[in-house]
């Protein structure tokens, strides 16, 4: 498995590169030579640069690991109802390389008391689905639509998921999977920017940015409606026969 860390890399720049060419970037320009300091330089040290210099729109999230982006995120404030009412920030957890990361709605109070992503019920019932894959928490890794709890665990806001975009995107440029698996309608709408239902989206491969894209109903949906377990096995299965790892067949 040495060749892991390579490919890990290699998709990471290639996820890179399609979302600036999502974003409208053409070609990329090697950057020219830097040019002497003139003689007599206009801007002396200590004077800010002129407005009109200054980028318009914040720069896109630099952070190069994992643990800085969650340094970041541990002080957002962005959302001051969110910033004001949560313990901590939930960021994710599992293996930073995973080839598969499962994409929830947002902390609930469980999660928001323990700093983990589904540890409360819901997390219990994704665990026996993992177990039924093969798989287990250490082996992909799990985040969230938000990083902080809203109150009451109401759905999240429009502002709110914005708010979040940028970590959530970073995040994902940072461990580049393969394969997204979305739980509910919250995480699969806002991760495909569609209003779609659920019951539509699931059944079916999406593509995010170059990565396929399973979505499945939510483990607390799951909890209130168990006949719909077979159609989450049903997505489960498909998903692991893309992996390439098949299960129950
Ligand atoms: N529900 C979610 O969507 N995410 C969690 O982390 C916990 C419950
Ligand atoms: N509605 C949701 O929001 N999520 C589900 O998983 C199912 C129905």
């Amino acid at each position: 498995m040495s060749e892991e860390p390579q490919n890990n890399l290699n998709r990471a720049i290639l996820q890179t590169l399609e979302s600036l060419h999502a974003a409208g970037v053409q070609q990329l320009a090697k950057p020219p030579a830097a040019p002497p300091p003139p003689a007599s330089s206009l801007q002396q040290a200590g004077t800010p640069a002129p407005a009109s210099l200054l980028p318009s729109t914040p720069a896109p999230l630099s952070a190069l690991t994992l643990n800085d982006l969650q340094t970041e995120v541990a002080a957002c404030t962005l959302c001051e109802e969110l910033a004001t009412t949560r313990t901590q920030t939930v960021f994710g957890v599992g293996n930073p390389q995973a080839k598969l990361c499962f994409l929830g709605e947002a902390p609930g109070a469980d999660e928001d008391r323990l700093g983990e992503p589904f540890v409360g019920r819901g997390g219990q019932l994704l665990d026996k689905i993992l177990a039924a894959c093969n798989l287990d928490r250490q082996d992909v890794y799990l985040l969230n639509i938000l990083r902080c709890r809203p109150p009451n665990n109401r759905n999240p806001t429009e502002q709110e998921s914005q708010n979040c975009r940028q970590f959530l995107e970073r995040q994902l440029q940072l461990i580049a999977p393969e394969f997204i698996c979305c739980l509910g309608a919250v995480a699969a709408q806002n991760l495909l920017s569609t209003t779609v239902t659920i019951g539509r989206l699931r059944g079916k491969l999406h593509d995010y940015r170059g990565i396929k894209v399973v979505c499945t109903y939510h483990p607390a949906y799951l909890l209130r409606n168990p006949s719909a377990k077979k159609e989450t096995w049903d997505d489960m299965q498909m998903l692991m026969r893309e992996m390439g790892t098949p299960v129950g067949e």
